[in-house]
């Protein structure tokens, strides 16, 4: 089955989530799933739902959320897992079970220990049993790459048969040359005899920094018509496909690929900076299409160009992509509604009047103490009121803090704790560290810190420090994330938020709990 049409798989809630310390909270991933919606993406891989309780409330939460996108879960090749997925898609306006099974013979054989008449049976009973729950049905060859091609062939086209609707042939390792990856799918297509009745998807890992190109040698050698990616290539180890720059390559060079997708390319920066902000991990300035550097024209000689026609260095326009000019949005005199239009621009959906009422008066707070509000200003905002909840244990009241060379930095932090108030104070070998030690000295969490990141929103030491910190105690992996122009402040309930989360039985269960695979 070949069409003009793309179809676009993000699977930054599964995949993307499986990148170590990336771990979302149910209420983030549905957040996140909204955006992916917003951006049109076709199929949303919400997670694993057999994995754990927690991954199988997200799914379902997902399902219910979205409506517009077609809902997957990855299953293994067994009835508990595809069961599993099939009764957490249930409310899905459009559902799909992906299971998947390894053939290559280093996974049948070290991994699996199965023999490959053991997996093709697998792969075909699994995939009937799930045909018998839904229609939409992916298998995935895991580490299909490395298959052989025959036995591959003979595995895609009995899965085929029993009504697998898309095939996906996954270079799990990231090992593939985009030549020799796209003339693989050539020739695996050409070999299975009913390879029409399916989809052909790609999926590949950027362990050697070519996870993009071999996605696209796979669409255009190969003759794939679905791409597994993930927003800003979150994923495992050098993680994934980016779906930003598949996206646009294919919409840039539409001349040489021929394809339509149905991207709302202007919600890729907001959905980027939500993935960003939510898990920690920072998009690197030089980073195409969302990084910070992508469209900014430093050389002289660039400058003039571009003033005097755009598309002498400009083979995209950043407007497109979502970028919006570092302009002064809103200030200190800014009413509710010019507040509230801002934030429909910005593609931001508040879930109710309440909601808006918060992020207001946060923004009215901001506006008192910093002159100029940029558009990043109100997505930190509200980043911020979103990973805040009712049930918090512990909310940060204020903060004083001491440093002269020669001295170690003093700090006192005041927060709540179930509604009490708790003042604590401590050195530390800095002012953060001052900090974060004080309220450990409440606290006791127990927890590791594996991560602490500063970074200025809106690029000047004007802006406010947006600050993630992750804390990892028995396993569970939490990003706790604060914003304002204090650092000190920032990080507090950066570290604070952390351990509300940590704290949270909601998402109680290790959220890298796809890592059974
Ligand atoms: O990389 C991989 O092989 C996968 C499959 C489970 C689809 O993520
Ligand atoms: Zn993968």
């Amino acid at each position: 089955m070949s069409s003009d049409r793309l179809i676009i798989f993000d699977t930054t809630l599964r995949d993307g989530e499986q990148s170590p310390g990336a771990s979302m909270t149910r209420d983030e991933k549905v957040r996140i799933a909204r955006q992916l919606e917003r951006l049109r993406v076709d199929v949303i891989e919400a997670g694993f739902a057999a994995a754990s309780n927690g991954d199988f409330e997200s799914v379902q939460a997902i399902a219910r959320a979205v409506k517009d996108s077609t809902i997957c879960s990855l299953s293994r090749a067994n009835d508990r897992d595809i069961s599993r997925s099939a009764e957490a898609l249930k409310d899905a306006n459009r559902a799909r079970i992906h299971t998947f099974i390894a053939t290559s013979p280093l996974h049948m054989e070290k991994k699996l220990r199965m023999s490959p008449e053991e997996v093709l049976e697998q792969a075909k009973r699994s995939v009937r049993f799930a045909r018998n729950l839904l229609d939409d049905i992916e298998f995935s060859a895991e580490d299909g790459y490395r298959s052989d091609l025959d036995f591959l062939a003979r595995v895609c086209e009995v899965v085929i048969n029993e009504g697998a609707t898309t095939i996906n042939i996954p270079d799990t390792v990231g090992y593939a040359i985009p030549e020799l990856y796209g003339n693989f799918i050539k020739s695996l297509r050409e070999k299975v005899p009913n390879s029409d009745k399916a989809i052909w998807s790609v999926h590949c890992h950027n362990d050697l920094g070519m996870a993009v190109a071999n996605s696209l040698a796979g669409v255009k050698i190969g003759g794939a018509r679905q791409v597994e990616c993930t927003i800003n290539g979150l994923g495992e180890r050098a993680g994934n496909c980016a779906l930003e720059e598949v996206v646009m390559a294919v919409k840039t060079r539409r001349d040489y690929f021929g394809l339509d997708v149905n991207i709302a390319t202007e919600q890729i920066v907001p959905a980027s900076r939500m993935v960003s902000q939510t898990t920690g991990f920072v998009v690197q300035p030089n980073k195409a299409v969302v990084g910070a550097n992508a469209f900014a024209h430093a050389s002289g000689i660039h400058q003039d160009g571009v003033l005097k026609a755009r598309d002498t260095y400009e083979i995209m326009r950043a407007e497109d992509v979502g970028w919006s000019a570092n302009k002064i949005v809103l200030g200190k005199l800014s009413g509710r509604n010019a507040f509230k239009q801002r934030l429909q621009e910005l593609g931001v959906e508040m879930e109710s009047e309440a909601a808006i009422n918060a992020a207001f008066a946060s923004f009215k707070e901001l506006a008192d103490r910093k002159s100029e509000i940029f558009d990043e200003d109100i997505l930190a905002l509200v980043q911020m009121e979103s990973s805040n909840t009712p049930e918090d244990v512990f909310r940060f009241v204020s903060l004083e803090q001491h440093s002269e060379t020669g001295e170690q930095p003093q700090a006192t932090v005041v927060f709540s704790r179930e509604g009490q108030e708790v003042k604590a104070s401590s050195s530390g070998n800095g002012p953060v560290d001052a900090c974060f030690k004080a309220i450990e000295s409440q606290v006791q969490s127990g927890a590791e810190m594996m991560l602490f990141s500063i970074n200025a929103i809106s690029g000047s030491t004007e802006s406010q420090g947006e600050v993630t910190v992750r804390l990892q105690r028995a396993g569970r992996v939490v990003n706790g994330v604060g914003a304002d122009p204090d650092v000190i402040v920032a990080s507090a309930l950066a570290y604070l938020n952390a351990l509300n989360k940590l704290h949270s039985t909601a998402d109680s269960v290790p959220a890298q709990g796809a890592n059974a695979i």
